[in-house]
């Protein structure tokens, strides 16, 4: 199965459109040690021909620009298209504004939970991808589905769905809610693993994660690969950016750094590689000569960036 990082960045990408934080400057200004950043996607295929994405991303269109797999085979039909499904961790506008991209007639799938599903619903906009064309099928909140092509044709391609502590999208939240995770409710957010079903070697791809448990833990153990939730390296680094008031916590990613972040508590998690994604572009590791970023490296991770092929 090859695995394709389209996008390493959170909303916002990087550098974001509005961003004269010293880190947006930076990579705006092509300084060395900065690679610019799309928005948080995946692709995978396990046949060589047919392709999964993992969230779609307002850089959708970009995204495929600069990946030739997903484009239109060269001796294909006049509108053809190799992608065959879009598969949703949650609905995050940096995970679900790109489906607007993928109008235009074309045959492909939309997998997500019941919750999901039901936001595409209720944002009647969503209906530029007709449902003549495009089906919408359920995910199962905690279970296996082989993820198949419009003709139910498997694409090779396997995830397991398993609930994440996490967070109702943004521009859903209720506010009088706030004590009870402004209405989050389980299936909100999920973490996915991604396999071939006679595979032994799996993929976790997790790009949003406000907490790390045992049970997580458990899960992750003897991964050949996990991309992980690398939003921010600190809890207020927003608020320290001056950028913004929310932390990590309020924004449902949990930290990379400290006793209680990420790197820490997968730290005796045996995984064969470790990627950041969802990085936001206030996170220190986008600056590759930063202690931060040295700090990752030297804890067995890697940072995510776009065009990163992993193949298991
Ligand atoms: C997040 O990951 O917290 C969201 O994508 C934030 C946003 O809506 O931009
Ligand atoms: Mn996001």
């Amino acid at each position: 199965m090859l695995l394709n990082v389209l996008g390493s960045a959170a909303g916002g990408g990087f550098p974001q459109w509005n961003c004269n934080y010293r880190l947006s400057r930076a990579v705006r200004g092509g300084e060395e040690g900065f690679r610019p950043r799309t928005q948080s996607s995946l692709a995978a295929c396990a046949n060589g021909r047919d392709w999964v994405l993992f969230n779609a991303s307002p850089d959708i269109r970009s995204q495929i620009a600069a990946t030739p797999e997903l484009q239109p085979p060269q001796e294909g039909a006049l509108r053809a298209t190799p992608i065959r499904a879009v598969v949703l961790t949650n609905a995050d506008v940096d995970h679900i504004a790109g489906l607007l991209s993928l109008r235009e007639r074309e045959r492909f799938v939309i997998y997500a939970t019941q919750r999901v599903l039901e936001v595409l619903e209720q944002n009647t906009i969503f209906n530029v991808l007709d449902p003549q064309y495009v089906d919408r099928r359920p995910l199962p909140l905690e279970g296996v589905i082989p993820i198949a092509d419009s003709d139910g044709r498997p694409t090779g391609i396997m995830v397991e769905t398993f609930s994440v502590p996490g967070k109702i999208a943004l521009f859903l939240e209720d506010v009088d809610r706030a004590d009870d995770g402004f209405g989050t409710e389980d299936g909100d957010t999920v973490g996915l693993r991604i396999f071939e079903p006679d595979a032994a070697s799996s993929a976790f791809y997790i790009p949003g994660c406000a907490a790390v448990d045992g049970s997580l833990k458990t899960r992750l153990t003897g991964a050949a690969c996990l991309f992980f939730d690398g939003t921010v390296f600190t809890d207020d680094e927003m608020l320290d950016a001056g950028v913004g008031p929310k932390t990590g916590k309020r924004m449902g990613h949990l930290q990379i750094s400290g006793p209680q972040g990420s790197m820490a508590l997968l730290a005796d998690v045996p995984v064969g590689r470790r990627v950041y994604v969802h990085i936001n572009n206030t996170n220190p590791i986008l600056d590759e000569r930063s202690p931060e970023h040295r700090a990752v490296r030297a804890n067995g991770w890697e940072v995510g960036h776009d065009g990163m092929e992993i193949r298991l």
